[in-house]
């Protein structure tokens, strides 16, 4: 497999050019490419891991800032790391005015992921050091883009929609300031505050996902930060990946009851359509990280009759898919039903998804740059062969 050393095989002209091709199943199913120190998705579901923590365990009591140092720099930072870490994050949550301006020509339809991919190709274009891949560069690129991207959301939304410019509070920390921004100025209380903080924790890094090796394959060509984020959020964009949380909520409305699962779920299947927030490439029986969200849910619930009701339909919804399909939820379903419980508009769900996973991304990126070799597989050919070029006039004779 790539990144494991075959044994070097006597060389002959022939074996040079037509070395031993390993096949590998359609969506790279059940295939190991590189090792990475960053994360570890456990297909049972019960010890998915990051940098040796329990995702879940982080979920439940680790901050941003903590979370972040940790998935950066592989260890829990000491008091005075999170001090300076907290510090220099905090001083990079603000936008050059020029970013600001550009962001102002977002027309108010565009789908909010372009606002991120848009806004980081402009940080890169005004940062001269974009090329430079020393690792106290890569550090601090990685610190800005980690304090800025959910500024480029944010703004983009607010700017393009309701022509207002969100300043940010750097009183509060990273967590409780994105989700007064998202919110246009509403102050979270401190259990929404810690609520949200929790999901951008379990989003934070999770293994080969799409969007993490999108980020591995940019960052293998040595291209820089920024393009290799751009492209990231890309990939999470699809509904397959980081746009089920939004159509989760979506789904969610749409059944309106626990009662009509069944009924909804049965016809979605006889359409041979997919139920969002269910299925995932690794977990087969589990997503750990509900189990924390699944806390949230019942805590909100203690207070508010449709925090209730979602929770009954996520039960609803676990047991028919259960039984109909053996096929688990996923993080996306949970978060679907929290982020309307925190009233944040559902156009920002999957932007949120990126706000806690580009932590990931760009200690993806300083993996791969640091010990890389690019990422370049060979395609099997089955179109036609053997054809010779023909002049217009003998082309496509009636
Ligand atoms: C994330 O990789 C990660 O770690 C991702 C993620 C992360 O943190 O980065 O965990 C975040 O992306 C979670 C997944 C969010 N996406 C969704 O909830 C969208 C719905 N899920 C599916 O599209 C699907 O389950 C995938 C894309 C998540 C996984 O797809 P696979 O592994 O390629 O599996 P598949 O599509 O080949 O499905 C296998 C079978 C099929 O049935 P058959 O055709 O063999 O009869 O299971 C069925 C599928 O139809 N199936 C579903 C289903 N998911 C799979 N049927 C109904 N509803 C679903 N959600």
């Amino acid at each position: 497999m790539c990144g494991q050393k075959t044994e070097a095989k006597k060389e002959t002209k022939e074996t040079k050019a037509e070395p031993q091709y390993i096949r590998i199943p359609k969506g790279c199913v059940n295939v190991i490419v590189d090792t990475t120190k960053i994360s570890y998705v456990d297909p049972k579901g019960q010890i998915t891991i990051i940098r040796g923590y329990r995702i879940d365990d982080l979920g439940k009591h680790a901050s941003f800032e903590e979370a972040a140092y940790l998935v950066l720099f592989g260890r829990l930072p000491c008091e005075d790391e999170l001090k300076e870490f907290s510090k220099k994050l905090n001083s990079e949550r603000w936008l050059p005015v020029k970013v600001i301006d550009a962001l102002k020509q977002i027309p108010p339809f565009a789908h909010p992921m372009f606002y991120g991919s848009y806004g980081l190709l402009l940080l890169g274009m005004y940062d001269p050091d974009e090329g430079d891949l020393s690792i106290d560069k890569l550090y601090d690129r990685a610190i800005r883009i980690i304090a800025k991207l959910p500024l480029l959301f944010i703004n983009g939304w607010h700017l393009s929609r309701y022509g207002r410019l969100i300043e940010p509070d750097r009183s509060l920390n990273h967590a409780k300031d994105v989700l007064r921004m998202i919110r246009g100025g509403n102050m979270p209380t401190d259990t929404e505050a810690r609520a949200f903080e929790s999901s951008l924790v379990l989003y934070m890094d999770h293994g080969f996902n799409a969007s993490t090796f999108t980020t591995r394959v940019i960052a293998s060509t040595l291209s820089d930060m920024y393009s290799a984020i751009a492209g990231a959020i890309g990939a999470l964009k699809g509904p397959l990946h980081g746009g089920a949380n939004q159509k989760a909520i979506e789904m969610l409305l749409e059944i309106g009851s626990p009662e009509n699962v069944r009924w909804y779920v049965e016809e979605k299947l006889k359409r041979h359509e997919k139920i969002m927030g269910f299925g995932h490439r690794v977990y087969k029986l589990h997503d750990p990280r509900t189990d924390v969200l699944r806390e949230w849910l019942e805590k909100l619930a203690e207070t508010s009759g449709e925090a209730k009701k979602f929770l009954d339909m996520i039960n609803e919804l676990e047991k028919t898919m259960w039984e109909l399909k053996r096929i688990p939820s996923n993080i996306d379903l949970y978060t679907g039903a929290l982020y309307y419980l925190l009233k944040i508009p559902k156009e920002f769900y999957t932007p949120i998804f990126a706000i806690g996973r580009v932590v990931g991304w760009t200690a993806h990126y300083i993996e791969q740059v640091s010990n890389n070799k690019i990422i370049r597989p060979k395609e099997d050919y089955d179109g036609p062969r053997g054809l010779t070029y023909k002049p217009l006039e003998e082309r496509c004779k009636r």
